[in-house]
Formats: C-alpha cells, structure tokens, sequence
C-alpha cells in the first residue's frame, strides 16, 4: 500500500512533506494529498497522477506556510483514482484530517451508519470512514477520539490524523501497515517507510500494530489502545536513500519476495466467507445463479499471469468441475474464438494494461461472451473495460520480474474456484479446510522465505550454468514454466519448463553433466513419477536439484541440492514452491551480477502487441 508523510515541527511542513512523498515515489501510485493546520482552520490540497501537479497546485494557492501537516500518495485500493479519492480524508465539519495506507474491510458498514448521522462523504474510498469516525467520537480529546475510532475499524491500516483544534500534535497509528517516527531537535517526522526520513534523522521509533502515537514536535509518546502508556525502542538507522526505498534489500525483486505474505495476506482480506464456507469476491457481481449458468472458462493472459492461469485451470476443473482453458492472450485475439454467453473469459493482467491481453477481453465482449479480470492496479483499461473482477490488493510491484503479483493471482484463483465449486457439488465440509489452508498461504510462504539462504548457497553452486531445465507434474507443470520464465528474464540463462513426462520426448537429448534439471516434486499427485524422470535425467548425468515437501527424506538420496517447502494441500504447493524458484533465480541473477529490477529488453507492462 502506499505512502505517508506527516510533520510538526518548527519548519514549514509544506517543502517538507512535499520532498517526503517525493521520496515515496518510486513505490507506486496514482495521486497525492496534502492537509495542513494553517491560521486555525484545515487546508488539504489534492491532484491525480505525479507529485509535481500536487506542488504546482499548492504553489498557486494562497498558503504560505504550517508547522503541521499529513500528506499521502494513494495506491488505490477502493475507488478509483480521483481527485476526490485522494487522500487526505477531511471529516464533514473539516476539523479533522487523516491519511490511510491499507484496507478498511467494514468500511461499507461504517459508512452507512455514518451517513445515517448526517455524514456528508466526499470520496468512493474506504478510508474516509475514519475521518468521520473521529469527528463522531470526539470530545475534546483526540487521542481518545482516535483510539475509539480504530476500535471500530477491521482491516489494515497506518493512520495520521491531525485537529485542526489539536494543533500541536499528530496521532498515528499502525494496524498492519508500517508507521515509523523519525525524532529530530523540534520537530519529528512520520511516514511509512524509512525512505521520507532518512534525510532528516536517524533516530526512529517503528510502531508495533495497534500502537498508538502522540506525536509532538518535541515529544513521542505511546499508548495501546486501551491509553495504557507503552515504550519502544529508539532505533539509529544506517540506511541511507536508496537502500531505505528498498527497504534495506538489495534490490525491489527481492523486497517484493519478502513482502509476499503481507501481500497475500491483502489479496486474502475480507474475502473468505466463513459463514457458508465460500469466497465473497463481490467485485465479481455474480450471485448463484451467474455461477451455475457459466459452463466454461477462458483464461487469456501474458507470461507470468498465463502461467498463473494455467494453475487456475487446474484449480477451476479440480474443485468446481468447470471446463476451463488457458490461452496467451495474442493467439486468443487472433484465432476466431469460440465463446457464447455460457463463456467466461477472465483476464489475468497485474498491470491491466498489457495490449494483448486488453484485445483479447475487447474480442470477447464482442462476441458476446461473459468476462471479467483479475487486475492489481485499480483503475486500470483492463479492470474498468472488464467491468467486473478482483484487484489483487498487492501494493505497486516495482521489479519489472513479477513475483508478489503472481503468488496474489494464484492465491485469488484459488478462491475463485472455491466460489465457482461452492455453487456446484463442492461440500461445506471440504471448503472448511479447503478455507483454513488459504488462510495459512502468508505463514507457509514465510516458512520458505525461511530457506532463503540455503536456496542462496544453491544457486550460487550452479550459477555459472547457461542452460537450465525445469520439470513438474500437475500442480507443479505451471510451476516450472514460471521459475524457468522467472530464471531467463533476470539471469539472461536458457531456461525451459517441461512437463516431466516430457523430457524423454526430445529435450532429453540435450543433458549432460553442464545443465542443471531442477525437478518440482513435493509430497503430492505426480512425486513418484517425477522421481523416475529424476533418475533419467541422473542416468544422463545431469545434476538435479529438487524442490521437495520438507522432511520427505525419500529424495535426499538423488542429491544434495534440496530445496524444502512446508507440507500443506496440494493447491497451496504451486504458490510455496513458486517462492522457492523466485529465490533461485534471484539469486543466480544476483551471483551474475545482472540488473535484477530492469532487466535488458524488458518492460512492466507491455502496452504494444
Ligand atoms: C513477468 O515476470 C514478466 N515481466 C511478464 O511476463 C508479465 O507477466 C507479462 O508482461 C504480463 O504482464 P501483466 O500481468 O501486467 O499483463
Ligand atoms: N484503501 C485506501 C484507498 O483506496 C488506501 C490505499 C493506499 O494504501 O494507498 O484509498
């Protein structure tokens, strides 16, 4: 989720905050705001698309300086990006301002009990709920306006909240989404990442969730959400710029990696419906009967998306019985499909922009087929001309090789199906657990985040090798044509996926003891015959690594090399084993020393056929 800058000092906030959401530009977004305490009352200015229109706009208007202030850029989630949606959210009596990084998932609830009060909203936004919430529950205390307010709110969210009667303070809060304070001589700085702070202070203080901070310009005190006091470190950071926009990772490849549970867990949020063991996914608008009457899907998509449609389509025909099909998007918009109005086509696109894919959604609305898209980017081509479907909820994806996109596309095809299945012949008992493994996807792919360095040590072994092969069954086929996408388009290594079964059809021919066979076998459907093609590819004397289910000693015999992801259902393996081969390739490309975030040759979106 995006960006937050906040400042109280003896400055003028306005350079400052300015120059802070500058600094958080290279995650992502799509506007700005800003709303400072100025000659008592609240200023908040707003612009769609870069910082610089924000600061043209302020330059013209008649402020001239605050010393306090909250500024935001958006990633929409909820609402698309607008002016009006922009954020800083301003209650209806403009006392109160606040800027929101996450998911208010009961913000629909909120709102109509809040336009019931008289609430006038300006936004389609989730988090101008919170806005109003405070002005409700004030009374002559902010930080206990604010505290009461959260209490209500389910979902994610870091908040700065200012009064325009409290000038001199700023509250925060962190609820899942990171809120650092930065403390400097009269003045302190609040964002939500180190990037807007490491220019001014390196004493920090990091908000643990449900922390909740009155920051002053000379003070930071902390209170839980019962207003019992709490302490926290003062951290001193080494970080400068460029690592801070990173995170302290090397590259945003592997930030993105790393950031893959809280991603998930976004893509995951407020979206299982435990009262009937399905998936809600309203963005889809289908009721019961829009399910039933679809008796076939397409999947039309570009690489990495085609490749986590092709796990859709297992997904699709393993649990709900459907006739699905995965298509590269170019050869769908080419070929004269055959749809009818019993079709859906559902577009896989993490920027919704990429042109094939936008003609292939185009040729099946012309054709009268049904269709919707699964989108991370709000308000873009693909998601408004679908007109229905599901954000992904992962937060911008700098590094041009899609990693977080891809486990949040498998992860809300997965839910997908369960809805699809729930309306068919798959059991309330089934879902149940079907439902508790989705909701364990953050924790099992933290367990292989755990493996990073002995995934290191093995791809530093083989990174001197230039042709690569990688083979799975099932579940694991679409995961081998991912790692061996994601391995050539960072390394610039030759890298194929195979079928397993495939191997002894040709590319057999090609082993030897220079080319590496990495075989997906984890403890599920295909292991046993994936084992056989493992013993014909040793006979040719390739070396094999193997991505095995951990504690599955029945493989430590074929090599040294072994990579292990936790145990779990089969459908969670093609996400967990996929962020085992995310490592490997980051790894080797990083022991090449390519250029791991702008790899050569290649775009973020493709927007050309
Ligand atoms: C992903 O690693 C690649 N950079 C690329 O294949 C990408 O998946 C493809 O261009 C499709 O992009 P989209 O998901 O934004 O439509
Ligand atoms: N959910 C909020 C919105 O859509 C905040 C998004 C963000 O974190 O930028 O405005």
């Amino acid at each position: 989720m995006c960006g937050i800058v906040a400042y109280i000092g003896s400055k003028n906030c306005i350079p400052l905050l300015i120059s802070g959401l500058q600094r958080l530009e290279y995650r992502g977004y799509d506007s700005s705001g800003i709303a400072c305490i100025h000659k008592s009352t609240i200023s908040d200015y707003k612009a769609v698309g870069k910082v610089k229109e924000l600061n043209s706009l302020i330059e013209k208007s008649s402020i001239d300086e605050s010393q306090v202030g909250i500024a935001h850029t958006r990633w929409a989630t909820h609402g698309l990006p607008s002016e009006a949606n922009a954020h800083p959210h301003l209650s209806t009596n403009r006392k109160f301002a606040v800027v929101h990084n996450g998911i208010i998932e009961n913000y629909k609830a909120l709102k109509s009990n809040l336009e019931a009060k008289g609430c006038k909203f300006q936004s389609e936004t989730d988090s101008e709920v919170i806005a109003h919430l405070i002005e409700q529950l004030y009374d002559g205390d902010l930080v206990a306006a604010v505290a009461s307010a959260v209490k209500m709110l389910v979902g994610a969210y870091g908040l700065a909240v200012i009064a325009s009667d409290e000038p001199d303070k700023i509250v925060a809060v962190r609820n899942g989404s990171p809120i650092v304070i930065g403390i400097s001589e009269n003045e302190s700085i609040i964002a939500s990442d180190l990037s807007a702070i490491v220019s001014h202070t390196k004493q920090v203080i990091f908000l643990n969730d449900n922390d909740i901070a009155i920051v002053t310009a000379s003070n930071v005190e902390i209170r839980n959400q019962e207003n019992v006091p709490i302490s926290r470190e003062i951290d001193t950071v080494d970080w400068d710029f460029s690592a801070a926009e990173k995170s302290g990772y090397e590259h945003f490849m592997l930030k993105e990696i790393f950031e893959q549970p809280e991603a998930v867990g976004n893509a995951i949020r407020g979206r299982l419906d435990h009262v009937n063991n399905s998936a809600l996914l309203s963005g889809l608008n289908m009721d019961a009967q829009d399910l039933v009457t679809i008796k076939r899907i397409i999947i039309a998509a570009c690489g990495t998306s085609l490749n986590a449609g092709l796990i859709g389509e297992y997904y699709l025909e393993d649990l709900a019985g459907l006739v699905t099909e995965v298509e590269q998007a170019a050869e769908f918009r080419y070929r004269n499909p055959l749809v009818d109005a019993e079709t859906l086509c559902l577009i896989i696109s993490q920027s919704g922009e990429t042109a094939d894919s936008l003609a292939a959604l185009r040729e099946a609305k012309l054709k009268g087929s049904q269709v919707a898209a699964i989108c991370n980017v709000v308000g873009s081509t693909i998601s408004r001309e679908s007109g229905r479907g599901i954000y992904l909820h992962a937060g911008p994806e700098i590094g041009v090789a899609s990693t977080k996109a891809f486990t949040c596309q498998v992860s809300v095809l997965l839910m997908m199906a369960l809805k699809f299945a729930r309306a068919r012949r798959y059991t309330y008992t089934d879902a149940a657990e079907l439902i508790n493994e989705i909701e364990k996807i953050p924790e099992y792919i933290d367990a292989v985040l755990k493996q990073s360095k002995k995934i290191e040590k093995i791809a530093k072994r083989w990174a001197h090798a230039t042709n690569w092969f990688f083979i799975g069954r099932g579940y694991q086929y679409p995961v081998a044509l991912e790692a061996a996408l994601k391995l050539k388009e960072i390394s610039y290594h030759h890298a194929e996926g195979y079928h397993a079964a495939e191997l002894k059809h040709g590319p057999i021919a090609l082993l030897d003891e220079n080319f590496p066979v990495v075989a997906l076998a984890a403890d599920i459907d295909g292991k046993d015959k994936t084992i056989g093609n493992i013993e014909e590819c040793l006979a040719r004397k390739a070396p094999v690594i193997i991505c095995a289910t951990q504690g599955d000693k029945s493989l430590a015999s074929y090599t040294k090399d072994l990579i292990e992801i936790p145990a779990s259902s089969k459908y969670i393996v093609p996400i967990t084993a996929t962020v085992a081969m995310q490592l490997l390739a980051y790894y080797v490309a990083k022991e090449r020393g390519e250029d791991i975030d702008q790899p050569r040759n290649l775009a973020k979106s493709v927007t050309v056929e």
